[in-house]
């Protein structure tokens, strides 16, 4: 596996399939790229499945053994099935969407690899629902969790970001994949970085608190230090609650092992970044090979070294203020 200077493997790549989305959601930092959403329409900028499946095929070389394709909706993709199918055997796949295409398509997505699946679902109302994702599809997401878990995805997660205007529903989820199991819930700290709107923060340790006291059960995940809440073991049923709290948290950063793709076709070291996306030209595997030794050589812990922390503020490191992304 490739090693960054930082000693942190690369063992997972999330690759970008579309910057389309049918949500507009209100807290979306679209991958890091701010909000680009365009035409729903297939479009030319897309990397196509050959040139997906290439990459994959390279990075499987470095010892890549897992991949979440993302987007904007990578469902909107027709060729998604395509895609995973060939994606490389020693690769566990997994997909984050937000679950409307689930339905009548869960069972093909299975038969074509997917392991898992992440649903984006924030809250357990209607209204809120439609208020925080711009959508009415409400009643599709929780039919698209359903086929997820008829068709045999394991496990199915729920993403819900925690911010203002969730955080008032956030016992209804919990309870929700208590009484419901084969759900995961993960709470997902609201990154106010690429958004813009800092004002709808909640802090995130009222939460890790809240969640100590109602859970039966904790365990501390090696990866990034992650806690795992167990709720609902004494109804026979129960579930698993996981936070993940990136924002301004160096443990989180030094634990990162994973590679961006942009749905251009971009190499991306790290979500809160934008000068460091890398173009992989016309795909030739041996251009690919390059681009991704170059963009693990690159790759620095967002907080905790390109952001270090000076009386209190979190500011640019003067190390990388001005400095070009080397080429390695
Ligand atoms: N803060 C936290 N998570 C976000 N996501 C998108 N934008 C943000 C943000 N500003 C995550 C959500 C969603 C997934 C597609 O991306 O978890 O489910």
């Amino acid at each position: 596996m490739l090693e960054d200077d930082f000693g942190r493997e690369v063992s997972g790549v999330r690759v970008s399939l579309t910057d389309r989305c049918n949500f507009d959601c209100v807290y979306c930092h679209n991958e890091g790229l701010g909000d680009t959403r365009g035409p729903m329409d297939p479009q030319d900028d897309e990397m196509t499945a050959d040139e997906i499946v290439r990459f994959l095929e390279v990075v499987s070389e470095f010892g890549v053994r897992k991949v979440k394709f993302t987007g904007g909706e990578p469902m909107l993709r027709g060729d998604l099935e395509e895609i995973i199918e060939r994606t490389p055997d020693s690769m566990e796949v997994s997909l984050t969407t937000n679950g409307t295409f689930l339905p009548g398509r869960a069972e093909d997505l299975k038969a074509a690899g997917l392991e898992r699946v992440n649903v984006s679902q924030d809250a357990i109302d209607p209204d809120a629902f439609a208020e925080i994702t711009k959508s009415g599809a409400y009643e599709k997401v929780i039919e698209g969790v359903e086929a997820a878990l008829d068709a045999g995805l394991d496990p199915v997660k729920l993403n819900m970001v925690v911010f203002e205007h969730t955080a008032g529903y956030v016992e209804g989820m919990v309870d929700h994949v208590a009484e419901n199991s084969g759900l995961q819930l993960q709470l997902i700290e609201y990154m106010p970085e690429l958004t813009g709107r800092p004002e709808w923060n909640i802090d995130i340790e009222r939460v890790h608190d809240w969640l100590e006291e109602k859970a039966d059960r904790v365990e501390t995940r090696e990866m990034h230090n992650r806690r795992r809440y167990y709720v609902g073991e004494d109804s026979g049923e129960g579930g698993m609650v996981e936070i993940v709290d990136p924002v301004e948290n160096p443990n989180f950063c030094a634990n990162c092992h994973r590679v961006r793709v942009t749905h251009e076709g971009y190499l991306k070291g790290c979500l809160n970044r934008n000068d460091d996306l890398r173009s992989m030209g016309e795909m030739s595997r041996e251009e690919i090979r390059e681009t991704f030794r170059e963009t693990v050589a690159n790759r620095v812990p967002y907080y905790g070294e390109y952001m270090v922390k000076e009386e209190g503020e979190w500011v640019v490191n003067d190390d990388y203020i001005d400095a070009p992304v080397t080429h390695s």
